[in-house]
């Protein structure tokens, strides 16, 4: 962070994510694209959470490649690392600490409640282990050893966001005034992208069809092809109205990557078929996406520089959250200690 961001009185904003992969255009639109603009008006602590990341299955060559790769992308969408810090989380070893504390304000039960527990507990019967029922104090620390202020999440997050501020709020209720509670931030502009295939659900990166999902280094024909075999309807109608999920999803998407409304969109492909309408989805997306493929095509090639990126992004953050540690530290009890 500039000297100028961290001497004037701005607002601290924390958020992280999981480095499962090429991230999706719903990733993209719904969550990192905020990411960039948030930097002029916030001193931003951006995080690659690779210890969530453990909580399910996952090859460690595998982790450890997604783990860089989700680093360069969040980079090549415009994180300005003069202005924010962008580091891995198992560098910065202050998120766990806080978080085993943390643990002990916090109730099973509270735990045992998180929809995001109940939905991958059945998903993975057969590895219902304690990190994944922890899932959310490690998410309450990363914020709350920072103080940040806001926290830009999803709507599925909001539910842990929820309990991190409980736990805060419980926290200074017992050993006086020690973290900010937290505020979620929706980004005005964020928009939920839905499956291309199954425009009811979510795209996600878990999806087993390729062809719903658009990964936002997807080259321009992959992009063009997969739009053009995107789920509409029986209607000819570019319009957007109930019952016609497909071409809603298309004109989100086409008004998120153009600026241009919903309403302006609707009425350029007045009296135009669904072909052409797709076809100039497909080049919009592909055009908005480009400069970030490139970027992260000039990234992922000097791994020296992303190196020194994370290493002194993760510098800098464990010096700031140490002091918020050690004054956690000092109010429950613990004996100062001089190890270096
Ligand atoms: P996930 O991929 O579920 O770990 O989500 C990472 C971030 O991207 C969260 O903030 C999600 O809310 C957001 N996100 C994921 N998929 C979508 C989507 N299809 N539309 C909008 N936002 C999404
Ligand atoms: N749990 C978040 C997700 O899956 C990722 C995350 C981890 C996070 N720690 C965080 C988000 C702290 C915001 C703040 O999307």
């Amino acid at each position: 962070m500039s000297e100028q961001n961290t001497t004037e009185q701005k607002k601290l904003i924390f958020s992280g994510i999981q480095p499962t992969g090429t991230f999706t255009l719903g990733n993209y639109i719904g969550a990192i694209r905020n990411w960039k603009p948030l930097q002029e008006d916030y001193r931003c602590i951006y995080c690659v959470v690779d210890e969530h990341a453990i909580t399910v299955k996952i090859d460690p060559a595998k982790l450890r490649q997604k783990t860089l790769e989700a680093y360069a992308q969040l980079l090549a969408c415009g994180i300005d690392l003069d202005k924010s810090l962008l580091f891995i989380q198992s560098h910065v070893p202050t998120h766990a600490q806080l978080s085993w504390v943390l643990n002990c304000s916090t109730q099973f039960g509270e735990l045992s409640r998180m929809t995001q527990f109940k939905d991958k507990s059945q998903r993975h019967p057969d590895d219902i282990n304690a990190g994944l029922f922890d899932y959310p104090v490690l998410m309450a620390a990363d914020i709350l050893v920072y103080n940040a202020d806001l926290v830009p999440v999803g709507a599925d997050q909001m539910q842990h966001l929820e309990l991190a501020r409980t736990i805060a709020r419980r926290f200074n209720g017992r050993y006086g005034d020690t973290f900010t509670v937290p505020e979620g931030y929706v980004a005005p502009v964020g928009a939920k992208v839905m499956s291309l295939q199954e425009p009811t659900k979510k795209m996600s990166k878990s999806d087993e069809n390729p062809n719903a999902v658009i990964l936002i280094l997807d080259d321009k024909d992959t992009i063009i092809r997969k739009c053009k075999r995107a789920v509409t309807d029986s209607e000819t109608e570019v319009a957007f109205r109930e019952g016609k999920d497909g071409i809603n999803n298309l004109l989100t998407i086409y008004s998120a990557v153009t600026g241009k409304s919903i309403e302006d969109a609707v009425k350029e492909f007045a009296g135009q078929g669904y072909g052409t309408f797709k076809m100039a989805v497909g080049e919009a997306i592909a055009d908005h996406l480009a400069p970030v493929r490139e970027e992260y095509a000039k990234l992922i090639a000097d791994k020296a520089y992303l190196k020194e990126c994370y290493t002194r992004c993760g510098a800098e953050a464990l010096r700031y959250s140490q002091r918020v540690l050690n004054k956690v530290y000092k109010k429950i009890g613990f004996i100062p200690s001089e190890i270096r």
